[in-house]
């Protein structure tokens, strides 16, 4: 007999108390927070879905792992099993760890890129972007039409342009130092990039010597995607899946703080000698010993079998299906996501959902708010306050207007969907009396984590 409930496919040692809140308390604290749901503090919020990264739960395979962490400085024991554990599956040549993503982004951007450079990438996510941006070079956007469209239907709406792509290299000789691909594309609703469109990327790239880099932080998540949607791929196991994306390119930032199924960890993996002896040397500079890279040896061990974990077929169907599950009854009750639901979020589109709200007055900020306000979870925009402020100090809209409910890993179980279903529905019921928000204060860069806002 096969039964159809997807289970959690564990089961839970440890657990973290978290705390209810009046809606008069919440009311309080949304105004000492100047209206930002980055300034709360985390024990006011009862269900924290402002991210998926470092936010997960450890096995107890990986807490077993940091106990034989090795603390040396150089040439730790940690450093070779994760090193292993990285070239298992994008078989890169240099692994270089880092202690986040956006460390792996600064330091290849500070190696190769210089003012008034180009950077495609299918969408850049923000630091992605403010660290291209503060090298002086452009961050050049370019999804899929289809990709920015929230209702249209399609199985790999994360795929990158890839007229777009040959066009941008051809028509600028020079000035493509390399490309990028976000798996899963994060800022445009967590949707897959299919196999295809990896293979053509690459073909394009490599005729024109320019090399392809991955910003693989969801991986895992994107070869479920490509084993379940795309045709030739359903036998496949999900590392050869991802053994297979990582064979067309040169190289890979990574923050294990998604599907590394870490705390805190992340890395930079290249196939170029030169360059990543660059690397290296700009890591000694401020991150630290290239077989440490700013980690504890035990961060290192829970790397490595996080790694492994992460591509289990059990967890990457129940981690798929708990978020897909949020999505079809939001459709059912008629409030409108990005379709279909993402890999490690839900992405409301808050345009569409509040049409009495000007773009201008940051629609899906407001309706964040009104999440928290009613129900105490906490959601994050991914809209105008995000991205609309431009390098040259204009204001331009952001392409969308979402509020993201990321899943952290391994953490809520369906109970918890439930609440959160239970609160959305409410909140859709009373959505006339929610109002727009303006910016009191706010600074240059990457603005949404520390902007002061006001209710209009
Ligand atoms: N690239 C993508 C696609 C990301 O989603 C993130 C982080 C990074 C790079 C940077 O990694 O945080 O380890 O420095 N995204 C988190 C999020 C913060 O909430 O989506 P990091």
């Amino acid at each position: 007999m096969q039964f159809k409930t997807i289970i959690e496919p564990f089961r839970i040692k440890t657990v973290e108390p978290i705390r209810q809140t009046t809606r008069e308390e919440r009311e309080r604290l949304l105004a000492e927070a100047h209206y930002n749901l980055f300034l709360l503090k985390a024990e006011d919020v009862l269900i924290d879905l402002l991210t998926d990264s470092g936010t997960g739960a450890m096995s107890s395979g990986q807490w077993a792992g940091m106990m034989l962490g090795d603390e040396s400085y150089a040439g730790a024991k940690s450093f070779y099993k994760f090193e292993t554990a990285v070239r298992t599956i994008t078989n890169l040549k240099h692994v270089i760890p880092t202690h986040q993503g956006r460390a792996a982004e600064r330091i290849l951007f500070g190696s190769n890129l210089k003012p008034g450079d180009i950077v495609p990438n299918n969408t850049h996510f923000d630091t992605t972007r403010a660290n291209t941006e503060y090298r002086g070079a452009t961050a050049l956007d370019i999804p899929i039409r289809e990709g920015q469209d929230p209702a249209v239907i399609l199985p790999f709406k994360g795929n990158i342009d890839l007229e777009a792509l040959e066009r941008t290299i051809t028509e600028n000789p020079g000035k493509v130092p390399l490309v990028m691909i976000t798996v899963t594309n994060n800022s445009g609703g967590g949707q897959p990039v299919s196999m295809a469109n990896i293979r053509a990327a690459s073909q394009i790239c490599r005729k024109h010597n320019v090399p392809l880099f991955l910003d693989c932080c969801r991986f895992a998540e994107n070869a479920w995607f490509i084993k379940t949607r795309e045709e030739g791929y359903a036998d496949k196991t999900p590392l050869e899946i991802a053994q297979e994306m990582f064979s067309y390119v040169d190289g890979a930032t990574m923050s294990a703080k998604k599907d590394g199924m870490a705390n805190i960890g992340g890395f930079l993996a290249l196939n170029d000698d030169a360059l990543a002896q660059k690397c290296k040397n700009m890591l000694i500079l401020t991150e630290g010993f290239p077989t440490y890279g700013g980690l504890a040896g035990y961060d290192l061990e829970a790397i490595a079998v996080g790694l492994e974990e992460v591509l289990h077929e059990d967890y990457l169907q129940y981690r798929i299906r708990s978020v897909a599950y949020l999505g079809d009854i939001l459709t059912a009750n008629g409030i409108p996501i990005v379709q279909p639901p993402g890999g490690h979020a839900i992405y409301i589109d808050a345009r569409a959902m509040l049409p009495h709200i000007a773009q201008s007055e940051f629609p899906a900020w407001a309706l964040s708010l009104a999440l928290y306000l009613e129900g105490g979870i906490r959601s994050v925009e991914i809209g105008s306050v995000m991205f609309g402020h431009q390098p040259d100090g204009s204001e331009k809209p952001a392409a969308m207007e979402l509020v993201r409910l990321a899943f952290p890993r391994r953490v809520y179980t369906q109970s918890h969907v439930d609440y959160l279903a239970e609160v959305l529905l409410y909140v859709n019921s009373i959505k006339e009396n929610i109002r727009g928000v303006r910016i009191v204060e706010a600074p240059p860069v990457l603005r949404h984590f520390t902007a002061k806002m006001a209710l209009i």
